[in-house]
């Protein structure tokens, strides 16, 4: 079976962002380009990292296509060992699991996560190394810098592999596996939460879930795992058969586009004891109660808090982390519990470092994304499960579970504003004259709110000792108030500013305002320091979340 060595210009915008490369499908589908990054890639791997890969994505418009053309690099490229999802499909976290359990060199992933698909949508490529978490920063700068000096590709001359049906195939030095996408992940989960309780619950009419997969790849985890696992009724899966479009929607679980499954959780009666939702590639998860959403900062405290009842983490944790912009709740349950708690720069591949040294168990972001250290991922379903399991042992409703939280460590109100495809330079304008400002902020009486401190925020990762600088600016007014923004790294047209605000309520409080009228007094002081309606001309946010 011939090689052929295939002439290529070098691409000066294949730079990763915040997790790996998104672009257009259209761009993505520019002569040479995607084989460039991915040859940019293996070229970055060193020799003895370069034997066995992964491979496998969300089933998005491109999929097929892209997954053949890799694979004919990692033949041209000698890859000795190839793992790919039956159809295609992998999930975030179960390519985080595999790469992990069947200790390979790393993995190629698919998905441009929540972003739409479709052939007018986006595309996106990740790499994750051997501890299946997301290639650092070092990696992926020298991929970057790879692509950009890239002038030829090695690719195999050979026929589509089959992918409908799971079986080993002998190219050349190259053994490629079609693996079945579920069953490892699956067996994973339940090990760790407790299947027999909540089965159980289910059997008894106790408990009743519905589960949306937003068209996208969690249908087929969800099938497994509560039908057939678990024995909750078809009717309880929404939207489970994965579509290269995603039905034509946005596949992002949050309140401004996971509506049917709103819908439902709302109805006045008979609504599901739990209500969730996954994106694209199923990293992300959204929880809601009857009528009651929960904010992912919050869900992060409350798994933390609840560990023990679960079987996976009955010894307990040793430490927790979360995002920047995430809320400061769980920082109270550690501060309780007694264990670390580290704040990283947006991005799951900062959690790397901490899970892999056993310095964390959970970690989270805002942007519902939770996880622990049984994968290198975040993970949508697995936060599902918790709260099942949650709610199979404590039988209590969601709604129970929060307020009894928030009365024990106090509620910390948070909103996300998101500014999209915004002017690039009147957006990095704003965040400027904002910086510029820092310094004289701290002592400033802003309608009651005193800013205690301002600043760029620059991460040290305490493992390796590398800085990460500029991961954006935060206005801390003491132990009461936050008020964060940054520019989004994943967006694929113009800039999107986010903008978080957060405000913290004692114990004694209310606990119970609704979040847009309790924060109001905040984003009114957010407006003077950050004027983004007024600097735009846009009136509100795009997105709330
Ligand atoms: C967004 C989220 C971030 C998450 C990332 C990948 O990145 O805000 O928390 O890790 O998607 O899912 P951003 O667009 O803000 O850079
Ligand atoms: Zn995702």
């Amino acid at each position: 079976m011939p090689v052929r060595t295939i002439s290529t210009q070098p691409y000066a915008d294949q730079k990763p962002g915040t997790s790996g490369l998104r672009k257009r499908v259209a761009h993505f589908q520019q002569p040479h380009y995607l084989e460039n990054f991915v040859q940019a890639i293996f070229d970055s791997l060193e020799p003895a990292r370069r034997n066995t890969l992964l491979l496998g994505g969300d089933g998005r418009y491109f999929n097929d296509e892209a997954i053949q053309t890799i694979l004919r690099l990692a033949v041209g490229n000698g890859f000795r060992r190839i793992l790919v999802g039956q159809h295609g499909y992998l999930s975030t976290p179960a390519a985080s699991l595999l790469i992990r359990r069947y200790q390979l060199d790393g993995g190629i992933i698919l998905s441009a996560s929540h972003n739409p698909g479709g052939p007018d949508g986006d595309f996106g490529v990740k790499f994750n190394t051997h501890s299946g978490g997301p290639a650092p920063e070092k990696v992926t700068a020298r991929i970057h810098q790879r692509a950009s000096s890239l002038t030829q590709y090695r690719i195999a001359e050979m026929e589509p592999v089959p992918l409908q049906d799971c079986h080993s195939w002998q190219v050349a030095d190259s053994r490629i596996e079609v693996i079945d996408s579920v069953q490892d992940y699956a067996d994973l989960m339940q090990e760790l939460f407790d299947f027999e309780l909540i089965r159980q619950r289910f059997a008894e009419g106790q408990l009743h879930i519905a589960y949306d997969a937003m068209h996208a790849i969690t249908g087929p985890y969800a099938r497994e795992i509560f039908v057939n696992r678990l024995g909750a009724a078809q009717a309880s899966l929404l939207n489970a058969a994965p579509k290269p479009d995603f039905g034509e929607a946005h596949p992002d679980p949050n309140l401004a586009h996971a509506r049917q499954l709103q819908a439902i959780m709302n109805q006045s009666s008979g609504a599901p004891d739990l209500g969730a939702a996954s994106d694209g590639d199923g990293d992300r998860n959204m929880i809601l109660g009857q009528g009651f959403f929960v904010t992912p900062s919050d869900s992060l405290a409350v798994l933390a808090a609840n560990a023990q009842q679960v079987p996976g983490y009955r010894e307990g944790i040793v430490g927790v982390a979360r995002s920047m912009p995430t809320s400061r709740a769980v920082d109270r349950v550690a501060a309780q519990l007694g264990v670390a708690c580290y704040e990283t720069p947006t991005g799951w591949k900062f959690f790397g470092n901490l899970l892999d040294d056993g310095r964390i168990t959970f970690c989270g972001e805002e942007s519902f994304g939770t996880g622990s250290a049984h994968i290198r991922e975040k993970d949508g379903l697995w936060a599902v499960l918790f709260w099942l399991n949650l709610l199979a042992v404590r039988r209590e409703s969601v709604a129970e579970i929060v307020m009894a939280h928030w009365r024990e460590y106090g509620r910390d109100y948070y909103t996300r504003h998101d500014y999209e495809n915004l002017d690039s330079r009147i957006a990095e304008q704003l965040v400027a004259d904002l910086q510029a400002q820092l310094t004289s902020l701290p002592g400033r009486n802003i309608n009651g709110f005193v800013i205690t401190s301002a600043d760029n925020f620059c991460y040290k990762d305490p493992v390796d000792g590398s800085l990460s600088e500029h991961q954006g600016l935060r206005i801390i007014f003491g132990e009461q108030a936050r008020i964060v923004v940054r520019l989004s790294g994943t967006g694929t047209e113009g800039a999107t500013l986010r903008l978080y605000v957060e405000q913290y309520e004692p114990p004694e409080g209310e606990l119970i305002e609704p979040t847009e009228r309790f924060l109001q007094p905040l984003l009114a002081v957010s407006e003077t320091l950050l004027p983004i309606c007024h600097k735009t001309g846009r009136v509100g946010p795009d997105v709330i979340t």
